[in-house]
């Protein structure tokens, strides 16, 4: 489902188009005539489609988000009444609205821009990448925020060293080909005393053994047709757990098993539900972690003062100061 109106970022300012970088020579960017970016050293040229600048040539395995946030653009997006992505920003990241104010900020894996939304909020200038179309998507649902966003892959970023005052990444880089490789690639983008947070699936709870053998076959379905199926498949699942718990005795112990075996998710809004369930079996990579891992490639970095959040598996840490 293509966004098709000519979406157009504002111009970016002088400082934020001094910190873009080409991929192939390092050299500075500068804009060519249709709102794209081209190399002055190299030549290379970085297009302007539907008012996002590409890094990238194609979504690669990332193309079921980019059906994904087209499909469900704002179910997740924090309104006047709901401020659920806050309240999930707060726990996965262990940011807060006075560390964020009037910083630059980096959100690696922006998806529609939920928790850019926040951080905007809360008065950081943001910055959001994504490998797949959902970038567009976070540049429409924020048009009128401090907020740029770019298709790009985290393991190659279009940024100068030390750019950013503060960089998270949320349910992003376990989705990547590589979890470990992808946080670390994130230090040399950090500002010497900046903070980079992150949020990863938890591999304590064995929760997710059969949606992860299912996900070896549906993660190979086309995105419409894995769609349409749990189309039928979410609503029959969730419905017939919460009957099975009214039957007397077994009931309850076989609803237990039915949604271990077929696990859809339990949220109260069809939508959400919907969306989080194909969030689960669409993507290609899924890797879990432990605090033990992540706080080794934190050490690994030389990151200081970690800490971690209220979600497992959150983590933020500290670069060091430039001494001296
Ligand atoms: C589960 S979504 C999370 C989006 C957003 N952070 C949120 O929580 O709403 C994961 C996102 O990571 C993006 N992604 C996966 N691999 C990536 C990569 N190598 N570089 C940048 N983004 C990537 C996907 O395109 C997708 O939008």
């Amino acid at each position: 489902m293509p966004i098709t109106e000519e979406q157009v970022q504002s111009p970016l300012s002088a400082d934020l188009q001094a910190i873009l970088r080409c991929l192939s020579c390092g050299s500075e960017l500068e804009n060519d005539q249709a709102g794209g970016y081209q190399c002055p050293a190299c030549k290379r040229t970085y297009p302007n489609v539907q008012g996002i600048a590409r890094f990238v040539d194609a979504q690669h395995y990332a193309a079921s988000f980019g059906f994904q946030w087209h499909r469900y653009q704002k179910t997740q997006l924090d309104n006047d009444e709901v401020r659920e992505s806050e309240r999930h920003f707060r726990m996965k990241t262990a940011l807060r609205p006075e560390e964020l104010k009037g910083k630059l900020v980096l959100d690696v894996g922006c998806g529609m821009g939920r928790f850019a939304e926040v951080a905007t909020r809360w008065g950081a200038r943001v910055v959001g990448i994504d490998l797949s179309a959902a970038a567009e998507v976070a540049a429409k649902n924020l048009a009128d925020r401090d907020f740029v966003a770019f298709q790009a892959d985290v393991f190659s970023l279009p940024f100068a060293p030390e750019s950013f005052d503060i960089i998270y990444s949320v349910g992003v880089l376990h989705h990547t080909p590589d979890c470990e490789a992808a946080v670390k690639a994130l230090d040399r983008y950090l500002k010497p005393g900046g903070v980079l947070a992150v949020w990863l699936y938890s591999g304590y709870n064995k929760w997710y053994r059969f949606s992860d053998f299912w996900r070896r076959y549906t993660h190979k379905m086309k995105p419409e047709t894995l769609h349409g199926i749990l189309k039928v498949a979410v609503p029959f699942f969730y419905h017939l757990e919460r009957g099975l718990r009214r039957v007397p005795v077994v009931g309850r112990p076989v609803a237990g098993a039915v949604h271990h075996v077929f696990p859809v998710n339990r949220q109260k809004n069809p939508e959400a539900r919907m969306l989080d369930t194909f969030d689960w079996y669409s993507p290609r990579y899924q890797s879990k972690h432990t605090y033990e891992q992540v706080f080794r490639w934190y050490e690994a970095m030389g990151m200081e003062d970690l800490r971690i959040g209220e979600f497992s598996i959150a983590v933020r840490g500290r670069k060091p100061s430039r001494r001296g």
